[in-house]
C-alpha cells in the first residue's frame, strides 16, 4: 500500500548557502522549478565576500549627471514618514543630507558601469531580455524605501555593509487603498513580516513580483538590485497591434460594396461584422460579442471632431422623472450613437462608451436627433434605464428642453 506521504515533496528551504560549484546554493535548474516565480530565497554567499563595484562617491557621481535617473529617499524614522526628491543633484547637496536614515538609488548604472554590468554573468540562466536593470543604492544608517511590493522578480544583493530585510512570505492581491496616500513611494499601509534576516555581504535575498519587503540599513550600506522585465498584457496587446500596422496602407479600409438597405440605420448588424472581420481578418479569432462591443465603441468614437462637454449640473432622478414628459430630449450633434442586438436587449454605443439597455430604447435613442420626451418617459420605466438617460445627459450627450 502506498504510504500517504509518499508522492509529497519536502518543503523547498526559504534559505540556502551558496557553494563555489553552485553559487544559488542548487542547479540553476532546480531554482527556477522551485523558487523563479514562485517563492523568495535567501541566498547567503552569492557574491562571495560582497560586491565593490561601485564606490558611493562614483554612484553620488553619477546621480549628478543629467542622462542618470536617481532619487534621494529621505525616512522620518521618528514618525515613518518619507520624503522623495529626484535628481539629477548637485554634489553640495549630499553633505547636507547627514549621517543617518537616508538613500541614494541611481537605476540602469549595469549601462554606466562595466563593473556593475558584470555581475548579471552571475545571472546568465535567466534570459538576458528578462533582465531590465542593475539599480544601485547606497544607504547610510536607518536609510531604506519603506515596506512595498514590487511587480517583478528582484535579486536583492547585499554589495557592502549590512542590511535587515524583513518580508512578508504570503503573497497577495492588493486594492488602491492597502498603499499609504501620504507619500509618492507607493508605500503598504500594513506590513507584518513573516521573516526577517541581516544580509551580509555578498548575500542575496531573491523575491518572486508581489512579495511585501522592507530593507533597513545597518550603518552604511549599498545594495544592488537585479531587476527583471516583464511586459503587462496591455502592453504586449498595444504593440503586436502596432506591428501590425505599420504595413498596413492607408487605403486599405473598411469597405461595404455588399450593403444592402438597412432596417435601422444605427444598427451594427452581423454583416457589418463580417465586413470589420474581411478588413481585418486577425479578427476572426474574437469572439463576436467582444468584437461588436469593441467595434460599437470605436466606430462612434473615430474621427469625432469634438469631445462632447459635460453640463454643469447633474440632473438627479426624480428631477428627470418629472420632467421628460414636458421635454423634447435634444441629442448633442457631435455624440455618434449605434447599437446592436445583445440577447433580449441591446448594446448602445456612444461617442466611445457603451450601455446595455432595452431594445427599443436603444433603437430610439439612436435613430432620431430629436426625441419626443413622452414616448421616452414610457419606455423610461425600470431604474437601471432612468440611470442610463441619467447618465447620457450628465456627459452631455443628450439634453432636455421644455415643449413650447
Ligand atoms: C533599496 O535598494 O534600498 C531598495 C530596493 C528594493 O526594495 O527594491
Ligand atoms: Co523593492
Amino acid at each position: 500500500m502506498k504510504r500517504a506521504n509518499a508522492s509529497r515533496q519536502a518543503a523547498a528551504p526559504i534559505e540556502v548557502h551558496a557553494t563555489a560549484k553552485q553559487p544559488l546554493g542548487m542547479p540553476a535548474r532546480q531554482f527556477l522549478r522551485d523558487y523563479w516565480q514562485k517563492q523568495p530565497l535567501l541566498i547567503r554567499g552569492l557574491f562571495a565576500g560582497g560586491v565593490d563595484a561601485v564606490a558611493p562617491e562614483d554612484l553620488a557621481g553619477l546621480a549628478c549627471e543629467e542622462a542618470a535617473l536617481s532619487r534621494i529617499v529621505v525616512r522620518d524614522a521618528q514618525h515613518e514618514r518619507w520624503r522623495v526628491r529626484n535628481g539629477p543633484f548637485r554634489e553640495s547637496e549630499f553633505p547636507r543630507l547627514g549621517r543617518k536614515n537616508w538613500t541614494l538609488l541611481v537605476q540602469d548604472v549595469d549601462k554606466w558601469d562595466m563593473d556593475v554590468a558584470a555581475l548579471l554573468e552571475r545571472f546568465a540562466f535567466i534570459p538576458s531580455w528578462r533582465i531590465d536593470d542593475v539599480m544601485v543604492s547606497y544607504a547610510t544608517d536607518g536609510g531604506g524605501v519603506g515596506a512595498h511590493v514590487d511587480h517583478y522578480d528582484v535579486f536583492l544583493v547585499q554589495g557592502a555593509g549590512y542590511r535587515r530585510w524583513s518580508i512578508d512570505a504570503h503573497t497577495r492581491e492588493y486594492s488602491p487603498d492597502a498603499f499609504r496616500d501620504d507619500t509618492e513611494l507607493k508605500l503598504l499601509r500594513e506590513f507584518t513580516p513573516t521573516h526577517e534576516w541581516l544580509l551580509d555581504p555578498g548575500d542575496a535575498l531573491y523575491l518572486p513580483p508581489g512579495v511585501p519587503h522592507d530593507g533597513v540599513a545597518l550603518g552604511e550600506c549599498t545594495t544592488y538590485s537585479i531587476g527583471m522585465r516583464a511586459p503587462s498584457r496591455a502592453e504586449l496587446l498595444f504593440d503586436f497591434v502596432e506591428f501590425l500596422a505599420e504595413p498596413l496602407t492607408e487605403d486599405r479600409r473598411y469597405s461595404d460594396p455588399d450593403l444592402v438597405p438597412a432596417n435601422d440605420s444605427a444598427e451594427i448588424d452581423d454583416a457589418a461584422l463580417a465586413r470589420v472581420v474581411r478588413a481585418m481578418p486577425h479578427f476572426a479569432e474574437v469572439d463576436k460579442a467582444t468584437l461588436a462591443r469593441w467595434f460599437g465603441r470605436f466606430i462612434t468614437r473615430y474621427r469625432s471632431a469634438q469631445v462632447v462637454a459635460a453640463p454643469a449640473r447633474e440632473i438627479g432622478i426624480p428631477a428627470l422623472t418629472r420632467r421628460l414628459p414636458g421635454s423634447t430630449v435634444l441629442r448633442n450633434p457631435f455624440s455618434r450613437y449605434a447599437w446592436r442586438r445583445s440577447g433580449r436587449d441591446a448594446e448602445l454605443y456612444v461617442a466611445g462608451e457603451v450601455w446595455r439597455c432595452p431594445l427599443p430604447l436603444a433603437q430610439m435613442l439612436a435613430s432620431r436627433r430629436e426625441i419626443d420626451g413622452p414616448k421616452l418617459a414610457a419606455l423610461a420605466q425600470g431604474a437601471s434605464v432612468l440611470q442610463t438617460l441619467k447618465s447620457l445627459l450628465d456627459a452631455g450627450h443628450l439634453r432636455l428642453i421644455r415643449r413650447g
